[in-house]
């Protein structure tokens, strides 16, 4: 634990989850890890599994988040899901690129979904098309405006939209573009650069890191022109001077993720956190209060913020709100064969 750092006491149980509902997506973006890694198991939650395995937590939560990632939407059982957790009244949120965003999707989330996160890194035909490897901006556009319609009728600002868009490099200059993109879509909580981390040799000049002076000019550029719009735009991971500075002592930004948050893929394995490697429970022989109490979890929690005896995942940590934007070790996974939640690389060719 740093100097001066506040001592953390877990809740009695977690208060946020993170639910994985799907290791599929319908893409496979260039900067993606699902293309080039793949997924321990493809699978997905059911409504019954969802039920008996995450059900008896939901009382107790605050927050729940349905994706991690993968594409939410690609679970067959999404709305029936949905439905199930929106008679909690919790705070729910997930992030898609929203191409499958059809009517019976729209009519469940309207009204009753906290936050949705469209992904979209390229805003014209054909950036768009590079980028996101598929010829989709105008389907999404009217995916957007369907949803923007049904809201204005049912006259409700849920789910509240936000813009993210991945800062490579090579995109930066489509910024100005993203934050006119949220505008035009009403995304009330404006636009998120994501810091790009890169898993493929080609794209490693395209870590901010490469050129941090570039990486500061545009988000600079893109910070007037959003000003100026009156839309927010949000350095995910803080600018390079601010991120550097508050991951100098660990090498990670001070986390307390695992005191109140846990996270549970759809074949059944829970995690300390969306960016472990290696699992601290199964559903399908524990409870998530019997894991959330257990030794493991209590372990991992020991070697988060103690820099002399860290989590080796602490130590990487990919997590894009802890992680440092410097050290090329935490941005670079071009030669990793493995990958949080137990992804591996896909052989070659
Ligand atoms: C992996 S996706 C999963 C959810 C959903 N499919 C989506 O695209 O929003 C979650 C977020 O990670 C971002 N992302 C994907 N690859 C990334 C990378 N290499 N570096 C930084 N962010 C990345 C995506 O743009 C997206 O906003
Ligand atoms: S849509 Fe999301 S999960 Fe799918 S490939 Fe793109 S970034 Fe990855
Ligand atoms: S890997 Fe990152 S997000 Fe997860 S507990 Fe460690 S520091 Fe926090």
């Amino acid at each position: 634990m740093p100097e001066g750092a506040p001592a953390i006491r877990a809740t009695s149980l977690p208060v946020h989850m993170d639910v994985e509902l799907s290791s599929k997506c319908n893409l496979r973006c260039r900067f993606c890890h699902l293309s080039y890694f793949d997924p321990k198991e493809v699978t997905q939650f059911s409504l019954d599994a969802f039920k008996k395995k995450i059900g008896p937590i939901l009382p107790h939560l605050a927050w729940i988040t349905l994706f991690n990632k993968y594409e939410a939407l690609t679970c067959r059982d999404f709305v029936p899901i949905f439905d199930y957790v929106a008679g909690f009244g919790i705070e729910t949120y997930f992030s898609t690129n929203g191409l499958l965003l059809d009517d019976a999707i729209i009519e469940t989330i309207v009204g009753r979904l906290t936050y949705l996160t469209i992904s979209i890194t390229g805003f014209t035909r054909d950036s768009y098309k590079r980028n996101m490897k598929h010829d989709g901006l105008d389907r999404l556009q009217r995916n957007l405006d369907r949803l923007n319609k049904r809201k204005r009728e049912l006259g409700t600002r849920y789910p509240i939209l936000r813009i993210s868009t991945v800062g490579m490099l090579d995109a930066l200059d489509e910024l100005e573009m993203a934050v006119d993109f949220a505008d035009r879509h009403d995304a009330e909580e404006g636009v998120q650069l994501t810091a790009f981390k890169a898993h493929h040799a080609d794209l490693v000049e395209l870590m901010p890191l490469t050129d941090p002076d570039a990486y500061t000019r545009a988000s600079r550029r893109a910070r007037a022109h959003a000003q100026a719009k009156g839309v927010k735009l949000v350095l995910q991971s803080g600018s390079i001077a601010e991120n550097t500075a508050d991951t100098e002592a660990l090498g990670h930004r001070f986390c307390d993720l695992p005191w109140h948050r846990l996270s549970v893929q759809p074949d059944g394995e829970v995690y300390p956190c969306p960016m472990a490697y290696e699992p601290i429970g199964n559903l399908a022989g524990e409870s998530l209060a019997e894991i959330w109490r257990g030794e493991r979890l209590t372990a991992f929690r020991a070697g988060v913020n103690d820099a002399d005896n860290m989590n080796p995942d602490c130590a990487g940590c990919t997590h894009c709100r802890h992680r440092s934007l410097t050290r090329p070790e935490v941005n670079d996974y071009s030669r990793a064969e493995t990958y949080p939640t137990g992804m591996t690389r896909k052989p070659a060719g």
